[in-house]
Protein backbone atom coordinates (compact mmCIF):
# COMPACT_ATOMS: atom_id res chain seq x y z
CA UNK A 1 0.00 0.00 0.00
CA UNK A 2 1.31 3.88 -1.03
CA UNK A 3 0.82 5.97 1.66
CA UNK A 4 1.70 8.98 -0.25
CA UNK A 5 -1.50 11.70 -0.41
CA UNK A 6 -3.56 9.19 1.30
CA UNK A 7 -6.24 11.14 3.76
CA UNK A 8 -5.07 9.10 7.09
CA UNK A 9 -7.42 9.53 10.65
CA UNK A 10 -5.44 8.78 13.33
CA UNK A 11 -7.27 8.34 16.64
CA UNK A 12 -5.17 8.96 19.95
CA UNK A 13 -2.46 10.53 18.02
CA UNK A 14 -1.21 13.12 20.47
CA UNK A 15 1.33 10.63 21.75
CA UNK A 16 2.81 6.99 22.28
CA UNK A 17 2.29 4.83 19.34
CA UNK A 18 -0.65 7.49 17.41
CA UNK A 19 1.89 10.35 17.29
CA UNK A 20 4.57 7.96 16.08
CA UNK A 21 2.67 6.28 13.36
CA UNK A 22 1.69 9.73 12.38
CA UNK A 23 4.82 11.03 11.96
CA UNK A 24 5.99 8.32 10.34
CA UNK A 25 3.07 8.31 7.86
CA UNK A 26 3.34 11.68 7.16
CA UNK A 27 7.34 10.84 6.36
CA UNK A 28 5.87 8.70 3.41
CA UNK A 29 3.15 12.08 1.95
CA UNK A 30 0.34 10.90 3.74
CA UNK A 31 -2.23 13.90 4.84
CA UNK A 32 -2.57 13.16 8.69
CA UNK A 33 -5.38 14.08 11.25
CA UNK A 34 -5.54 13.21 14.34
CA UNK A 35 -7.48 12.97 17.31
CA UNK A 36 -7.37 13.89 21.26
CA UNK A 37 -8.82 15.21 23.99
CA UNK A 38 -6.62 18.79 24.56
CA UNK A 39 -5.94 21.24 22.22
CA UNK A 40 -2.67 22.21 23.39
CA UNK A 41 -1.34 18.73 23.22
CA UNK A 42 -2.64 18.56 19.35
CA UNK A 43 -1.52 21.50 18.56
CA UNK A 44 1.99 20.57 19.79
CA UNK A 45 2.01 16.95 17.96
CA UNK A 46 0.40 18.88 14.65
CA UNK A 47 3.90 21.15 14.70
CA UNK A 48 5.66 17.74 15.67
CA UNK A 49 4.17 15.70 12.87
CA UNK A 50 4.83 18.54 10.16
CA UNK A 51 4.41 18.24 6.79
CA UNK A 52 0.96 17.75 5.69
CA UNK A 53 -1.31 17.97 8.28
CA UNK A 54 -4.68 19.05 7.94
CA UNK A 55 -7.11 21.21 9.23
CA UNK A 56 -10.23 19.22 7.69
CA UNK A 57 -9.89 15.98 5.50
CA UNK A 58 -12.24 16.17 3.40
CA UNK A 59 -12.66 12.55 3.12
CA UNK A 60 -10.75 9.52 4.73
CA UNK A 61 -9.16 6.85 3.16
CA UNK A 62 -7.45 5.19 6.09
CA UNK A 63 -8.81 5.48 9.56
CA UNK A 64 -6.22 3.87 12.41
CA UNK A 65 -7.99 3.34 15.41
CA UNK A 66 -5.55 3.59 18.16
CA UNK A 67 -6.54 5.33 20.85
CA UNK A 68 -6.94 3.58 23.66
CA UNK A 69 -6.64 3.11 27.87
CA UNK A 70 -6.36 0.72 30.07
CA UNK A 71 -7.01 0.39 34.02
CA UNK A 72 -5.94 -1.74 36.58
CA UNK A 73 -8.16 -3.18 39.15
CA UNK A 74 -9.81 -6.64 40.84
CA UNK A 75 -13.37 -7.25 40.62
CA UNK A 76 -12.84 -8.64 44.18
CA UNK A 77 -11.52 -4.99 46.11
CA UNK A 78 -13.36 -1.85 45.27
CA UNK A 79 -16.73 -1.35 44.94
CA UNK A 80 -19.11 -1.93 42.04
CA UNK A 81 -19.93 2.01 41.18
CA UNK A 82 -16.24 3.21 41.48
CA UNK A 83 -15.40 -0.32 38.70
CA UNK A 84 -18.28 0.52 36.58
CA UNK A 85 -17.04 4.00 35.38
CA UNK A 86 -13.40 2.62 34.81
CA UNK A 87 -15.37 -0.24 32.61
CA UNK A 88 -17.40 2.47 30.80
CA UNK A 89 -14.29 4.33 30.08
CA UNK A 90 -12.21 1.17 29.02
CA UNK A 91 -15.13 -0.14 26.54
CA UNK A 92 -16.21 3.56 25.15
CA UNK A 93 -12.57 4.36 24.22
CA UNK A 94 -11.17 0.78 23.12
CA UNK A 95 -14.13 -0.61 21.76
CA UNK A 96 -17.34 1.33 21.17
CA UNK A 97 -15.33 4.44 19.47
CA UNK A 98 -13.63 2.31 16.63
CA UNK A 99 -17.46 0.81 16.21
CA UNK A 100 -18.93 4.05 15.92
CA UNK A 101 -16.41 5.42 13.62
CA UNK A 102 -16.50 2.40 11.28
CA UNK A 103 -20.37 2.85 11.28
CA UNK A 104 -20.01 6.51 10.65
CA UNK A 105 -17.22 6.62 8.04
CA UNK A 106 -16.71 2.93 6.22
CA UNK A 107 -18.98 3.78 3.37
CA UNK A 108 -17.39 6.21 2.13
CA UNK A 109 -14.07 5.03 2.33
CA UNK A 110 -15.74 1.94 0.39
CA UNK A 111 -15.67 4.69 -2.41
CA UNK A 112 -11.43 5.63 -2.29
CA UNK A 113 -9.32 3.83 -4.04
CA UNK A 114 -7.59 2.38 -1.58
CA UNK A 115 -9.41 2.16 1.84
CA UNK A 116 -8.10 0.78 4.37
CA UNK A 117 -9.56 0.33 8.21
CA UNK A 118 -6.50 -0.43 10.83
CA UNK A 119 -7.36 -1.43 14.10
CA UNK A 120 -4.88 -1.54 16.83
CA UNK A 121 -4.92 -4.30 19.57
CA UNK A 122 -2.75 -6.06 21.86
CA UNK A 123 -1.76 -9.41 22.82
CA UNK A 124 -3.74 -9.04 25.90
CA UNK A 125 -6.70 -9.59 23.37
CA UNK A 126 -5.39 -13.00 22.98
CA UNK A 127 -4.78 -14.41 26.26
CA UNK A 128 -5.82 -11.63 29.14
CA UNK A 129 -3.64 -10.44 32.66
CA UNK A 130 -5.14 -10.92 35.68
CA UNK A 131 -5.58 -7.53 36.79
CA UNK A 132 -6.94 -5.71 33.51
CA UNK A 133 -9.72 -7.81 32.37
CA UNK A 134 -12.58 -5.37 30.69
CA UNK A 135 -8.89 -4.22 28.90
CA UNK A 136 -8.16 -7.48 27.85
CA UNK A 137 -11.62 -8.11 26.71
CA UNK A 138 -12.33 -4.61 24.76
CA UNK A 139 -9.21 -5.97 22.80
CA UNK A 140 -10.56 -8.94 22.43
CA UNK A 141 -13.74 -7.56 21.08
CA UNK A 142 -11.69 -5.49 18.97
CA UNK A 143 -9.88 -8.32 17.38
CA UNK A 144 -13.33 -10.36 16.49
CA UNK A 145 -14.98 -7.35 15.43
CA UNK A 146 -12.28 -6.65 13.15
CA UNK A 147 -12.31 -10.04 11.69
CA UNK A 148 -15.93 -10.17 10.93
CA UNK A 149 -16.07 -6.58 9.26
CA UNK A 150 -13.01 -7.62 7.20
CA UNK A 151 -15.54 -10.96 6.25
CA UNK A 152 -18.00 -8.41 4.93
CA UNK A 153 -15.58 -6.29 2.97
CA UNK A 154 -14.19 -9.15 0.92
CA UNK A 155 -17.60 -10.14 -0.24
CA UNK A 156 -18.83 -5.86 -0.30
CA UNK A 157 -15.85 -3.81 -0.60
CA UNK A 158 -13.12 -6.49 -1.73
CA UNK A 159 -10.38 -3.26 -2.55
CA UNK A 160 -10.58 -2.54 1.28
CA UNK A 161 -8.68 -3.75 4.00
CA UNK A 162 -9.72 -4.16 7.44
CA UNK A 163 -6.11 -5.03 9.60
CA UNK A 164 -6.00 -6.05 13.10
CA UNK A 165 -2.83 -4.76 14.66
CA UNK A 166 -1.56 -6.65 17.77
CA UNK A 167 0.93 -5.05 19.62
CA UNK A 168 3.48 -6.53 22.30
CA UNK A 169 4.59 -4.18 25.21
CA UNK A 170 5.72 -1.04 23.67
CA UNK A 171 7.53 2.22 25.81
CA UNK A 172 4.52 4.41 26.42
CA UNK A 173 2.91 6.37 28.61
CA UNK A 174 0.56 3.90 28.98
CA UNK A 175 3.26 1.09 30.09
CA UNK A 176 5.38 3.78 32.40
CA UNK A 177 6.99 2.08 35.29
CA UNK A 178 6.07 -1.23 34.39
CA UNK A 179 7.34 -4.30 32.42
CA UNK A 180 10.90 -4.69 30.37
CA UNK A 181 11.94 -5.22 26.97
CA UNK A 182 9.47 -2.84 25.37
CA UNK A 183 9.48 -1.71 21.73
CA UNK A 184 9.81 1.93 20.96
CA UNK A 185 6.81 3.19 19.14
CA UNK A 186 8.89 4.57 16.48
CA UNK A 187 9.77 0.60 15.83
CA UNK A 188 6.34 -0.36 16.20
CA UNK A 189 5.09 2.11 13.57
CA UNK A 190 7.88 0.87 11.17
CA UNK A 191 6.26 -2.47 11.55
CA UNK A 192 2.68 -0.94 10.61
CA UNK A 193 3.16 0.72 7.72
CA UNK A 194 5.69 -2.31 6.78
CA UNK A 195 3.05 -5.06 7.60
CA UNK A 196 0.25 -2.09 5.25
CA UNK A 197 3.02 -1.79 2.56
CA UNK A 198 2.53 -5.96 2.34
CA UNK A 199 -1.23 -6.37 2.23
CA UNK A 200 -1.12 -8.14 5.49
CA UNK A 201 -4.53 -8.21 7.41
CA UNK A 202 -2.97 -9.04 10.32
CA UNK A 203 0.36 -7.38 11.57
CA UNK A 204 1.85 -9.27 14.33
CA UNK A 205 4.03 -6.72 15.55
CA UNK A 206 7.96 -7.46 17.69
CA UNK A 207 7.41 -10.19 20.38
CA UNK A 208 3.72 -10.34 19.57
CA UNK A 209 5.02 -12.64 16.85
CA UNK A 210 6.46 -14.90 19.03
CA UNK A 211 3.04 -14.97 20.97
CA UNK A 212 1.12 -15.97 17.76
CA UNK A 213 3.12 -18.86 17.81
CA UNK A 214 3.51 -20.12 21.20
CA UNK A 215 -0.36 -19.83 20.64
CA UNK A 216 -0.43 -22.56 18.41
CA UNK A 217 2.48 -24.94 19.91
CA UNK A 218 1.69 -24.39 23.77
CA UNK A 219 -1.46 -22.38 24.53
CA UNK A 220 -1.46 -22.83 27.95
CA UNK A 221 2.30 -21.64 28.35
CA UNK A 222 1.15 -18.84 26.71
CA UNK A 223 -1.51 -18.07 29.16
CA UNK A 224 0.66 -18.41 32.16
CA UNK A 225 2.47 -15.68 30.36
CA UNK A 226 0.30 -13.03 29.79
CA UNK A 227 -1.72 -13.31 32.99
CA UNK A 228 0.93 -11.87 34.89
N1 LIG B 1 1.75 0.65 25.13
C1 LIG B 1 1.59 -0.67 25.01
O1 LIG B 1 2.38 -1.47 25.56
C2 LIG B 1 0.48 -1.22 24.19
C3 LIG B 1 0.42 -2.61 24.01
C4 LIG B 1 -0.60 -3.14 23.25
C5 LIG B 1 -1.56 -2.32 22.68
N2 LIG B 1 -1.49 -0.96 22.89
C6 LIG B 1 -2.52 -0.15 22.28
O2 LIG B 1 -1.92 0.87 21.49
C7 LIG B 1 -2.77 2.01 21.45
C8 LIG B 1 -1.98 3.26 21.80
O3 LIG B 1 -1.49 3.10 23.13
P1 LIG B 1 -0.27 3.98 23.73
O4 LIG B 1 0.59 3.03 24.46
O5 LIG B 1 0.30 4.85 22.67
O6 LIG B 1 -1.07 4.83 24.80
P2 LIG B 1 -0.82 6.30 25.38
O7 LIG B 1 0.59 6.73 25.19
O8 LIG B 1 -1.37 6.26 26.74
O9 LIG B 1 -1.73 7.21 24.42
C9 LIG B 1 -3.11 6.95 24.40
C10 LIG B 1 -3.77 7.79 23.34
O10 LIG B 1 -5.17 7.48 23.39
C11 LIG B 1 -5.91 8.66 23.64
N3 LIG B 1 -6.94 8.46 24.66
C12 LIG B 1 -6.80 7.90 25.88
N4 LIG B 1 -7.97 7.96 26.56
C13 LIG B 1 -8.84 8.60 25.75
C14 LIG B 1 -10.19 8.99 25.91
N5 LIG B 1 -10.87 8.75 27.05
N6 LIG B 1 -10.79 9.61 24.88
C15 LIG B 1 -10.12 9.88 23.75
N7 LIG B 1 -8.82 9.55 23.54
C16 LIG B 1 -8.19 8.92 24.54
C17 LIG B 1 -4.91 9.66 24.21
O11 LIG B 1 -5.34 10.95 23.86
P3 LIG B 1 -5.29 12.20 24.89
O12 LIG B 1 -4.18 13.05 24.41
O13 LIG B 1 -6.62 12.84 24.70
O14 LIG B 1 -5.06 11.66 26.26
C18 LIG B 1 -3.59 9.26 23.56
O15 LIG B 1 -3.42 9.92 22.33
C19 LIG B 1 -3.91 1.72 22.43
O16 LIG B 1 -5.03 1.25 21.72
C20 LIG B 1 -3.35 0.62 23.29
O17 LIG B 1 -4.35 -0.18 23.86
C21 LIG B 1 -0.50 -0.41 23.62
Amino acid sequence: MDLANQRILITGGTRGIGLAIAKAMAAEGAQIAITGRREADLTKSADEIGGDVVERLGGVDILINNAGIQFNYSFFDRSYAYIASDIDTEMTVNFDAPVTLATALLPHMAEREKPANVNVSSGLGVGPKADAPIYCASKAGLRNFTRALRYQAETQAPHMKVVDVILPLVNTDMTMGRGSGKIEPSDVAQQIISGLTKGQDEIWVGKARLLKTLMRVAPNRAYKILRR
